[in-house]
């Protein structure tokens, strides 16, 4: 009979790869999924350390899975917080088996039989490892195309959990693309802390400094790949040729992300982002001049070292000129190994809830106001999940999700549909072609 493991994934669609990639490893192993945590014989949890609050989480979750599950079964911390707390967590909960940072997980074999282990070094290169297959969903693979962050923004701790930038070979991840596509996929989705970025380092000097716009027109060639996503951009790195290539190219779907951060300069700088609230205005001209259908979604932080109310008005000010179509909002979060954990001036707690509450308010106007006009639109959706109630939902190219009444046959399939109901981000529609 075969074990069951259970894995719980936190955190950004890096993480969701790396279980996939844990997942694939520990099939050789002899182990299947299971969504009953306390049936597995080995729990997993993959964390996210981006924030305090989860962190914190971390360990009132592990008490309750130590307490339900049964007898003999193995625990393992997996990313970003167990590279940044390593053998903290076995101090604090004796009872976890192994500790397995965000950038070991091709060594999750080996820590599974090791009592205790601890596997953390942000220096390990997996840049090149060649993972094991296993995919969630058929329709749409991710695909890694490098690791680490080069970056030193002030507030994040993602550097420190998984190391420096390293580029994947664009053969290995055309490779894999084309794997993906050979078995059903239609849609790629190309995961990196910075994915324009992509080209500055791989890890052997002779390799071909392929950027990622000529990684995109590569893989673009791809005969049967019907769409690319990608995700994160960085905006400091968006010049012209990376925003006419996503112009231009029928492949790359029409859904940019663009971490704002914040509208004010100052912030920014003490953010060391490396752009002015000007560049990332002027950016969106030339997206939108050059891409007008373009869906824009941003991150946003309220509340950093030093926000003034006058800095707040800038962030609110690009987010009017703008119009997100998607933000993701946060209040700043000090984080251990990071330089704004020193900052002075902090914002007094009560001025980041209502920031970030008028924030979240401002936009959901600006979205209803805008999502009115999509009534009676028709757009292609590809179809990549069931849901209970009797409907199946996708995306469209620019990344709106709309369900419509159907089953199983929809999945993996492309169908013009016109909008029929709207609640807030959830569109319904009917198939008109
Ligand atoms: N506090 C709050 N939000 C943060 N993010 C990253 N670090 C912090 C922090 N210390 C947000 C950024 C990033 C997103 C993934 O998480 O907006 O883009
Ligand atoms: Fe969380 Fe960042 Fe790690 Fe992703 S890379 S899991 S968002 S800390």
């Amino acid at each position: 009979m075969s074990k069951k493991l259970f894995i719980e994934t936190l955190g950004c669609a890096m993480n969701s790869r790396d279980s996939e990639h844990m997942i694939a490893a520990l099939e050789k192993e002899g182990y299947e999924t299971t969504n009953d945590m306390p049936s597995a014989d080995l729990i997993l949890i993959n964390t996210c350390s981006v924030r305090e609050k989860p962190v914190a989480k971390l360990f009132s979750e592990l008490g309750v899975f130590n307490k339900k599950k049964k007898e003999g079964a193995k625990i393992g911390v997996c990313g970003c917080t167990a590279s940044h707390l390593g053998k903290e967590i076995i101090k604090r909960a004796p009872y976890v088996n192994f500790v397995l940072g965000a950038r070991n997980v091709s060594k999750i074999r080996d820590v599974l039989h090791k009592e205790k282990a601890v596997e953390i070094d942000i220096n390990y290169d997996e840049s090149e490892f060649a993972f094991d297959d296993f995919r969630t969903s058929p329709y749409k693979a991710y695909i890694n195309i490098s690791i680490g962050c080069d970056k030193q923004c002030t507030y994040c701790i993602v550097p420190k959990t998984r190391g420096e930038e390293i580029s994947i070979p664009d053969e290995l991840i055309i490779r894999e693309a084309q794997r993906a596509v050979d078995n059903g996929a239609k849609e790629i989705f190309l995961l990196g802390q910075n994915v324009n970025n992509y080209g500055r380092r791989f890890s052997s000097a002779e390799h071909e400094k392929v950027n990622f716009t000529e990684l995109l027109r590569r893989l673009s060639k791809i005969e049967d790949l019907k769409r690319i996503r990608f995700t994160s951009p960085h905006p400091f790195h968006m010049d012209d040729a990376f925003i006419e290539e996503f112009a231009n190219n029928p492949k790359i779907c029409k859904s940019m992300h663009m971490p704002l951060q914040s509208g004010s300069t100052k912030v920014l700088k003490d953010m060391k982002r490396g752009y002015s609230k000007e560049w990332f205005l002027n950016r969106v001209d030339k997206l939108r001049a050059v891409c007008p259908d373009v869906s824009i979604s941003t991150d946003i932080i309220v509340a950093f070292p030093g926000e003034s109310d006058a800095d707040f008005e800038e962030t609110i000010d690009v987010m009017k000129q703008v119009k997100f179509d998607q933000i993701f909002s946060f209040k700043y979060s000090p984080r251990p190994e990071t330089e704004a954990q020193h900052f002075e001036n902090v914002v007094d707690p009560v001025v980041a809830s209502e920031r970030l509450s008028y924030l979240q308010a401002l936009y959901t106007e600006l979205l209803d106001e805008k999502s009115k006009t999509q009534l009676g639109k028709v757009y292609e959706v590809y179809f990549e999940d069931l849901n209970a109630d009797g409907y199946v939902s996708g995306r469209t190219d620019n990344n709106l999700v709309v369900k419509v009444k159907g089953s199983e046959e929809l999945l993996g399939e492309f169908r013009d549909v016109k909008i029929t109901q709207i609640a807030r981000t959830i569109y319904t529609g009917e198939i008109v072609g």
